[in-house]
């Protein structure tokens, strides 16, 4: 297969780092996987947490770090992930083979990586743990999955286990602004921003979100990473607040429907920023508490499926609900 072209890949390819050194984060996770690595006494790992943290990027650099020739590397390392077919089958045949030879030109133990480790059945990860006792002579696993809970105990006790947690702003934003500038693009304050806040500690997510940003628009600024992805504008939701405050329901109800028309918008990405509008808003407590039981109610309707036109009226009604008693108790006092 020819090379992929730098200039062509994707970013989060590109700027995967190499070594254990250049992740930006976990450092004492990878201190001490880099000290299991030095004194030769790899575990079994398990490696949890949300996506576009590093855990796939970890026990990569952890490979590479053992057998930096590729046809080491090609010997020793047996990557799976969730596109392959992991049923109970797979598990044996592909797993147990790789385990059981023994390679002639690498010493040491050889590694099978199994990523989204979550995704396989309970009967394959059974049928795992009996491979991982009986080959631990020579082979060290590295499971790597978002949830531990999806995991079987029996695996978890067999393994040391990491969680790798989402990445800081103060983080990420020192990584972004070199890949920014290796890449020559302009990014705002107000955009960076609005990267960090939407990809929620994922950087996958932000340097995705750069990168589509950066070939769609000159600049990176809020407004245009925010239309790029599809999300709605800030000044957007605050708008749809206002009417649903201010406005008659029918009012509410049509121009909101036109702005979700104009601009391509979700109920549900709408409702999640309503929410979070909701709580910066200086209601009096009851009524805040009111209105977001009513907005959880809405979110629930609308993800088993339910008429989007409904669930909006759903959403205005509950302002509206709130929002007039706090209105008489304003004609009064
Ligand atoms: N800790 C980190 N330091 C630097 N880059 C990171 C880090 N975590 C994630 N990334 C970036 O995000 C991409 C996805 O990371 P990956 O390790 O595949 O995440 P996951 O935790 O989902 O396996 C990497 O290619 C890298 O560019
Ligand atoms: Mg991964």
């Amino acid at each position: 297969m020819p090379e992929l072209q730098q200039s062509n890949l994707p970013w989060v390819e590109k700027y995967r780092p190499k070594t254990l050194d250049e992740l930006i984060s976990h450092k004492d996770i990878l201190s001490t996987i880099n000290r299991f690595v030095a004194e030769d006494r790899l575990p079994h790992l398990l490696l949890y947490g949300p996506p576009g943290t590093g855990k796939t990027t970890t026990i990569l650099a952890v490979a590479r770090q053992l057998y930096p020739n590729n046809s080491q590397f090609g010997a020793a390392v047996l990557e799976l992930n969730a596109s392959d077919d992991r049923g109970i089958n797979v598990v044996r045949e592909k797993v147990l083979t790789f385990a059981s030879t023994r390679s002639m030109f690498t010493t040491g133990f050889k590694i099978i990586i199994l990523d989204e480790a979550d995704a396989m059945t309970k009967d394959a990860q059974n049928a795992l743990r009996r491979i991982v006792e009986k080959y631990t002579d020579n082979v060290r696993f590295c499971f790597i999955c978002n949830y531990l809970s999806k995991m079987i105990p029996a695996i978890q006790s067999r393994c040391t286990r990491f969680r790798f947690a989402p990445l800081s702003r103060e983080q990420m934003v020192p990584r972004i602004r070199e890949i920014t500038e290796k890449e020559n693009i302009t990014v705002s304050d107000s955009g960076m921003s609005a990267v960090v806040r939407l990809a929620n500690g994922d950087m996958r997510r932000a340097l995705n979100m750069l990168q589509s940003t950066s070939l769609s628009h000159d600049e990176v600024t809020e407004d245009t990473v925010y239309t790029c992805i599809g999300h709605p504008l800030r000044k957007d939701i605050k708008k749809i607040a206002e009417l649903m405050l201010n406005s008659s329901f029918k009012d509410a109800f049509t121009q909101i429907q036109q702005i979700q028309r104009d601009k391509g918008l979700a109920l549900q990405d709408i409702l999640e920023d309503i929410h979070l509008l909701v709580h910066k808003i200086d209601f009096p407590t009851h009524l805040r508490l009111k209105i977001v039981d009513k907005l959880c109610e809405v979110e629930f309707r609308l993800s088993s499926g339910t008429s989007e036109k409904l669930q909006l009226s759903g959403m205005i009604a509950a302002f509206q609900l709130a929002r007039d008693p706090l209105i008489s108790s304003m004609d009064t006092s």
